[in-house]
């Protein structure tokens, strides 16, 4: 047995004057002269290095000579008072014991790497201080967000991977077939756009319900925020309208922004200096103010009358395209901004349509740096409106047959939306390519590892 152990951080959250103990991890420095020696260790419990010591009147620099930056390693020790700034205790070290070797072509041997270069190395960037710091972030942010809603009395569920038809009309599908192309479940299935259909099913049962998983669009899009495989998160919400939504989406937002800026501080700072200066003030201070709200027909007026040359032409009925998002939020509003009631065609079949048919009680929230991180509506639940407008999309309607029945059987007024959880990690840290948000990234023509 090679356990227990202590992870580096409650070894240092304990550590006294003279205390031995026994900690393992990776060598991620070296330092080795005459007369001492210096290792850094991690063990990716927290982001700084412990310092090492090796010193003549010790075990040597001898014992550090052979240990190159990589290896993995055992070492027993005593804490003592660390004489370097930036830390509190050091380890001087009275054995050490090389747990894997690492030999001299180990990819990342200088202190900096471009963002590129790591994204070719994806399986050993997790070793880098930028990533460690993105994938602690990654983890605490799932759980304030699970703890959102479970304090909130939400259910999480499960919805399917393997879906039966398209969420979003977009025909942005990856199609399932077995090895000879044949359908496997005797009718078409894809990998999952949105588990919001299969959701709205719960949400007429249990009221607050969310999906918390991953999604995948065949959207041709090479930008850096778009992934092909990403996670999203769906909350869905009945007896509910657009305000109701939005009031949610506004609460959800600042909360999780707010335990995780609290959690993972040591993580923050890291961005904040060397990542995007200043995002936490930056996020902090604009998200503790209410988010500003327009409709898309003010959007578009404001765009007008910016003056400011857009690449994609600006005005009623044009799309909002990320330049306009971002002038909106970066420039117009300062901070997070809701648009809402859309243009019905620039917008799913499922979303709730307008008095006059020609907007969709649809909203997105746009913010600095991204454009939109959330998507949503409230949900079309008169099944003659939702059929005719299947019906005047051309869509076929027959996939959708269970859907219709939620508003045969009960229907309530109901809204939800989905939120890129790759967007948002990239918005609170200031991570500027989805690539670089998620493990292992998957986008048009590359999925390697
Ligand atoms: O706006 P979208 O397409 O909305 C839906 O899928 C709805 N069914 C959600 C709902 O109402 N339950 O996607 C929601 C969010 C976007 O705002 C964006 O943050 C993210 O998902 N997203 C992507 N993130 C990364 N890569 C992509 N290709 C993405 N497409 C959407
Ligand atoms: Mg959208």
């Amino acid at each position: 047995m090679l356990r227990p152990r202590t992870p580096i951080k409650t070894a240092l959250a304990n550590a006294s004057d003279g205390q031995s103990v026994v900690l393992s991890g990776w060598v991620r420095n070296k330092r080795v002269s005459k007369n001492i020696g210096f290792l850094e260790l991690n063990d990716g419990s927290m982001l700084a290095n412990l310092q090492l010591v090796f010193p003549k009147d010790g075990i040597g620099p001898e014992a550090a000579e052979p240990v190159d930056k990589g290896a993995a390693v055992r070492v027993e020790g005593r804490f003592t008072p660390s004489k370097g700034k930036g830390q509190a205790w050091e380890l001087q070290v009275d054995a050490i014991k090389v747990v894997g070797a690492c030999p001299e072509d180990y990819p990342l041997q200088t202190k900096r790497h471009s963002m590129e270069f790591l994204r070719e190395k994806a399986h050993l960037r997790p070793r880098t201080r930028t990533f460690a710091a993105t994938f602690r972030v990654r983890n605490a942010l799932a759980m304030a967000i699970h703890n959102f809603f479970q304090e909130r009395g939400f259910l999480w569920v499960h919805t399917p991977i393997i879906a039966a038809s398209d969420c979003e009309g977009a025909g942005e599908l990856f199609k399932i077939t077995d090895l000879e192309g044949q359908d496997f479940f005797g009718s078409e299935s894809f990998l999952t756009v949105s588990g919001q259909l299969n959701v709205e099913g719960f949400a007429s049962a249990y009221t607050d319900v969310y999906t918390f998983g991953p999604t995948f669009r065949a959207e041709n899009s090479n930008t850096a925020r778009h992934a092909s495989e990403f996670w999203m998160i769906e909350p869905e919400i009945a007896f509910a309208d657009l305000d109701d939504l939005l009031v949610l989406a506004e609460d959800f937002i600042r909360s999780i922004a707010n335990e995780v800026h609290e959690r993972c501080a040591e993580d923050f700072a890291f961005f904040n200096k060397w990542i995007e200066k200043g995002v936490v003030e930056e996020v902090s201070t604009t998200l503790n103010k209410s988010f500003a709200r327009m409709t898309y027909h003010e959007a578009m007026d404001v765009l007008v009358k910016s003056g400011k040359s857009f690449e994609y032409a600006v005005g009623e009925g044009a799309a909002l395209q990320t330049e306009h998002e971002r002038f909106l939020a970066e420039e117009y509003v300062k901070g997070p901004v809701f648009v809402t009631d859309y243009p019905t065609d620039q917008k799913a079949f499922y979303m709730r349509l307008s008095d006059d048919g020609s907007t969709v009680g649809a909203t997105d929230l746009l913010v600095p740096r991204l454009g939109e991180i959330i998507g949503g509506s409230q949900r079309e639940e008169r099944l003659d409106v939702l059929t005719s407008e299947l019906e005047r999309r051309g869509m076929e309607t027959a996939p959708y047959w269970w859907y219709q029945e939620l508003r045969r059987y009960g229907s309530t007024p109901h809204a939800g939306f989905g939120l890129g959880f790759e967007r948002m990690l990239m918005y609170l840290t200031g991570v500027k390519n989805i690539r670089d948000a998620i493990p292992y990234p998957r986008t048009p023509g590359q999925a390697l590892f």
